[in-house]
Parts: C-alpha cells; structure tokens; sequence
C-alpha cells in the first residue's frame, strides 16, 4: 500500500529515521545500558526492535504496559518505574511473574505493603531526586530497603527520574544539575544496595556515566520517535513519527487537515505542520494557527488544495501515542508494516 491510499488520519513512524535513532542510541547506551521506556510509545512490535538492537529489559509506567510486555515474551526484565497500590493490579501483576521477571517501584510503607500482600517478589527503591513526583526522600532510602528484606522481598536497588531536569537549555547548567541529583540517588543506593541504578530520559541521556559505582541504566523512551519539544535540543535523534492528514477546506489565508487536538498530546503546545504527501519529500512547513477537536487550522499560501496531505509532528509523543490504536510503518512513499499500539490502558 501507498502512504497517500491511507484512510486519515493515522499515525505513521518513518521507518528509516526510526531505525536511525535506535542504533545512535545503541551505540551510545548498547545493551542493558539502556532500559528503553515503553510509555513513549505503547507498542510491543516496536519494543521487539529495541530487543532485536540489544536492550533487554524495560522501563513501564502502568500495570497494563507490565502485563503487555510479559505477554509478548519481552519479559526478560520488567521494571514499573512507578507506584500502585491497587489490590487487583498487583494482582495481576504478581501472577505475570510466572512469565516474567518483574520489579516494581515502591516509595513508602504503604506501596511496599502492597506489594507484599500481593505477592510481588522484587522490588526497586524509588528516590526523589528533584522532581516533585513520587520518589521516597534519600535518607529514607536504606530504611525502606531493610523493611522489604524483612519481609522476605529482593531489593534490586534504586532508580531516581530527573524529570524536571530534561529540558534544560544550557549544556553545562544541566550538567551540573545531573550531577547534584545523582549525588543525591548514589548516596541512597549506599544505604539500599542491589545492583541496579536507574535514572535519565531521553534529554540527559548523555550526560550521565555508566558504570560500577555510578548509575547502571539510562530510562529514555521518547528518543526512539521523538517529537518537537524534544527536537528543540538538539539531539542525535530524527522526528520518526507523524499523523498524516488530508486537507479539507481551504480559505484564503488559512487551511484547514482533518487531524485535531484528539490525536496530538497537546500539553507542550501546538504541534509542527508540514504540506507533504510521502516520506521521500521534505514538505513545505506551514504555520499551525491553532487546532481543535477535529481540525488544525494553518497558515498558507499558493499550492494547497483541498485533498493534499499534511504530516503532524506531535509536541509530544508518549499522549499522542496513548490516542491511537494502530501505527503504520513506512518507507518512502510505501507502507511497509502495521504495528498496533497494544500497551493502551491501565
Ligand atoms: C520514570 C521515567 N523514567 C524515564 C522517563 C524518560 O522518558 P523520555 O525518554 O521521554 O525522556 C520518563 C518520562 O516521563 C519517566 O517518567
């Protein structure tokens, strides 16, 4: 099938800036250096290319992703990098631990208790390091750790998202932010140990050192398809994922794509536009005025008509990714694949 047969709208990911951005990463953070994070993009088909080029284990945000990826057979090691204290998705996830290993956060005596009643067997010590999100303040790293060795439970070590940390415009500041906030994981990790020291996204994954002694594991999940809040850094990693739409009406200054705010994480600001119709052609970018339920609004001049095909680059990928059920593989001008987005949920 042809890119401009497609019914729109519908997510398309590049194939070719797709596999790009997976081997700079792998070369940068190869094998368990990277736990590649699947609340960017839902997806088991596309979490099975991160396996093939070498990671491994994985970072999850909900049970639901946990669950998903042990039943795709991609649960060599599953990490629920964030806290629950729902009874029937402990649950659940307790009794996916018979096809697959799983470590879940915990932050406090209320999520560890949890997570003992349910019969979770390994567990991670999340920290605070900056964010105003969950995480367990440093000092109480080592107390929580002994309680869970008390109750029979592994501990596997820490992890600590400086999430407010990775928009960061200069280079050296961000740096030196990092740094701080790793002081603050590393001296917790003393108190807890484990093997395991996990941190970092896609905008700090550079700036951190991987090793013994140090953080052992990179969580950065947007880098495999990016998006313009992201691209504003600078990054080695290539826009690999658009919604196409079609023109449906055309004003005299402005046009108007059947691809609304229904479609498009909008919580970092409108997304980029571009007339374009196959993955071949660069486009011609165009001003997005605004957009709604159904419809972005753009800026245009002469050569746009009603029918043509623009592509949507998403401020944000992991909620636009959560708002699509299938996403369609491309090359060039063909449609080489489709994946869906099965992860979806809670
Ligand atoms: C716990 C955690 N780790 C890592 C990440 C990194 O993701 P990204 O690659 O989007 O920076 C996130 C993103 O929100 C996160 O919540």
């Amino acid at each position: 099938m042809h890119i401009r047969d497609l019914s729109t709208l519908a997510l398309i990911i590049d194939a070719a800036a797709f596999d790009s951005n997976l081997a700079t990463m792998a070369s940068a953070l190869p094998g368990a250096a990277l736990r590649p994070h699947v609340k960017a993009h839902k997806c088991t088909s596309l979490a099975a290319a991160q396996a093939g080029i070498g990671h491994r284990s994985f970072t999850c945000a909900t049970p639901r992703e946990v669950v998903g990826m042990a039943a795709a057979g991609l649960g060599t090691d599953l990490l629920l990098a964030n806290e629950t204290i729902d009874p029937t998705r402990l649950t659940v996830l307790a009794a996916a631990q018979d096809l697959a290993a799983i470590t879940i956060a915990v932050d406090s005596v209320e999520t560890l208790a949890a997570a003992r009643t349910a019969g979770i067997r390994r567990v991670l010590i999340d920290v605070n390091v900056g964010l105003p999100r969950c995480g367990c303040a440093p000092a109480d790293a080592g107390r929580l750790a002994d309680q869970a060795r008390t109750a029979g439970i592994e501990v596997r070590g820490v992890m600590g998202y400086e999430g407010h940390l990775m928009m960061v415009a200069d280079r050296a500041e961000k740096q030196a932010k990092v740094d701080a906030a790793m002081a603050l994981l590393l001296a917790a990790h003393a108190d807890v140990g484990g093997e395991i020291v996990s941190a970092g996204g896609t905008g700090t994954y550079d700036l951190h050192t991987v090793g013994t002694d140090a953080v052992t594991e990179i969580q950065a999940g947007s880098y495999a398809l990016m998006d313009t809040q992201y691209s504003t850094l600078g990054l080695p990693f290539a826009p690999a994922c658009f919604v196409v739409g079609t023109i449906i009406s055309v004003g005299s200054k402005h046009a108007v794509a059947d691809v609304g705010l229904k479609s498009l994480g909008m919580d970092h600001g409108n997304p980029a536009l571009a007339v374009r119709t196959s993955l071949n052609d660069e486009g011609t970018p165009a001003d997005v005025w605004f957009c709604s339920d159904e419809h972005i609004t753009f800026g245009t001049s002469a050569g746009v008509s009603v029918g043509g095909r623009v592509f949507v680059t998403p401020a944000h990928i992991d909620p636009t990714m959560a708002m699509h059920d299938t996403a369609w593989v491309g090359r060039g001008d063909e449609v080489v694949d489709r994946w869906p987005i099965d992860l979806r949920g809670w």
